[in-house]
Formats: C-alpha cells, sequence, structure tokens
C-alpha cells in the first residue's frame, strides 16, 4: 500500500478496539497509538502527585511538568507507555483509582487540548492507526478511513474481567460492569468532545464477530477506502 492515510477507530470502553487497532497497523506496517493510555497517563500523574484536578488552576500549571511518549518493546513488538521517562504502561491498566477518575480528567477541556495537540502531531506523516474516543470527530476530523466500534455491555464487561483476572487482579463481573456503564456515561455526555460515531464513521458491532473476522472485515473496508489490494 503505497499512499499513507489516517485511520480513525472510536468506541465504548473495553470493545477491543486497542486490540484490533494494534493488529491492523501492525498489518498494514502503520505505526499504532492507544490515546486512552494518555487520558490514563495524566490521571495516573494527578493521583500520584496529589493533585486535585476539579481546580483549573492547578492543572493547567501542572500538565507543563507531563511528558508522554511511546516506546516499543523489542521483545514483544507491543507499545509501552512512558510518562515522565518512567515505564506506566501496566499501572496505568490496572491500578482501580486510575479506572475511575479517568473519565473525569478526560472531561477537562485544558487536559484534553493538551493530548489533542500532541495526537495531530503524531498523525502528520500519516500512516497512523489511532484509537480513541474523539479521533473521527475532533483529533482528525479529515481522516480517510472512521471506524466506530461497540458490542454490548455485558460482552465487554466479561471481556474487561478476563483481562484483568489475567494481570492478577481481583475484581467481579459487576464492578467492572459499574465502572463500564458509569464511563461509557461520562464519555458520552461531557460538555467538550463527547463520544459519538462521526458521520462518516463505520459502525462495528463485534460482540458475536472474533478477532480474525473483524480483522478481515476492516482490511475489506480498507481495500474498498484505497481502491487497492493492502
Ligand atoms: O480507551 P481507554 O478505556 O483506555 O480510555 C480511558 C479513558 O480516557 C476513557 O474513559 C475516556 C478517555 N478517552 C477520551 O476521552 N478520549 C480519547 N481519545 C481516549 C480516551
Amino acid at each position: 500500500m503505497s499512499k499513507k492515510i489516517i485511520i480513525a477507530i472510536d468506541g465504548f470502553s473495553s470493545c477491543g478496539k486497542s486490540t484490533i487497532a494494534k493488529d491492523l497497523a501492525r498489518k498494514i506496517g502503520y505505526r499504532y497509538v492507544d490515546t486512552g493510555a494518555m487520558y490514563r497517563a495524566v490521571t495516573l500523574f494527578f493521583l500520584h502527585n496529589q493533585i486535585d484536578f476539579h481546580h483549573l488552576d492547578l492543572v493547567s500549571d501542572s500538565l507543563k511538568d507531563i511528558t508522554i511518549n511511546f516506546r516499543i518493546d523489542e521483545a514483544s513488538q507491543s507499545q509501552i507507555t512512558m510518562m515522565n521517562g518512567e515505564d506506566v504502561e501496566d499501572v496505568i491498566r490496572v491500578n482501580p483509582r486510575v479506572a475511575s477518575a479517568v473519565s473525569d480528567v478526560s472531561s477537562i477541556s485544558e487536559v484534553r487540548r493538551f493530548l489533542v495537540k500532541q495526537q495531530q502531531a503524531m498523525g502528520i506523516e500519516k500512516g497512523i492507526v489511532m484509537d480513541g474516543r474523539d479521533i473521527g470527530t475532533v483529533v482528525f476530523p479529515e481522516a480517510e478511513l472512521k471506524l466506530f466500534i461497540t458490542a454490548e455491555p455485558n460482552i465487554r464487561a466479561q471481556r474487561r474481567l478476563n483481562e484483568l483476572k489475567d494481570k492478577g487482579q481481583n475484581t467481579t463481573f459487576e464492578e467492572v460492569l459499574a465502572n463500564l456503564t458509569k464511563r461509557d456515561y461520562i464519555d458520552s455526555n461531557r460538555e467538550d468532545s463527547p463520544l459519538r460515531k462521526a458521520d462518516d464513521a463505520i459502525e462495528i458491532d463485534n460482540s458475536f464477530i472474533d478477532k480474525e473476522e473483524q480483522l478481515n472485515l476492516i482490511i475489506r473496508l480498507l481495500n474498498e477506502k484505497m481502491g487497492t489490494a493492502v
């Protein structure tokens, strides 16, 4: 595939966006960026530094002290989120305080502006698959291919529970479902850049299709878009 494009993937929490975005990027040789990890890293910074993020002056003041980037782990070829030089990949995913505060932190316009600017810079050369909540609507409204991924809440909660258990976390289906439902609500109802399907995004419900079927479907959509074989 010669011409490089931007692929925007949005959708609700725990519907497998990151997995599919990562697999797709690997298959077509694109860079993958998980923007949720960036919101989680900012949340972790506020929690670690005991910054009361309800105070906007404290938030604005501290954003300049946060540097987020991604490093590729050579062995697993997976992406590691780094915050101020520290590997925070695992803690941002398993720390329950991050999970419960991240939607509030990502509702703060200052935080969004700070991260959106960095995300747009990452896409300047195209050849990128980026996943999040506002990629097709705000970060790259001109993205050539936009996907909106959904799945039934119970199925998403079960998938997330399995993931957390694999990482050694002791939690219940009910707790996971409650956190997910709350995050969906906040993400979809916040004032700044609420989660919504872009008008030109293609919706994929992956409740009853497996990863491989989904990847094949997306590759087909990509081929149609590019008018070529990948
Ligand atoms: O994709 P995730 O679950 O890791 O995202 C964590 C939180 O970050 C989620 O509750 C919503 C927020 N988020 C956002 O507001 N905008 C994005 N582009 C990505 C994530």
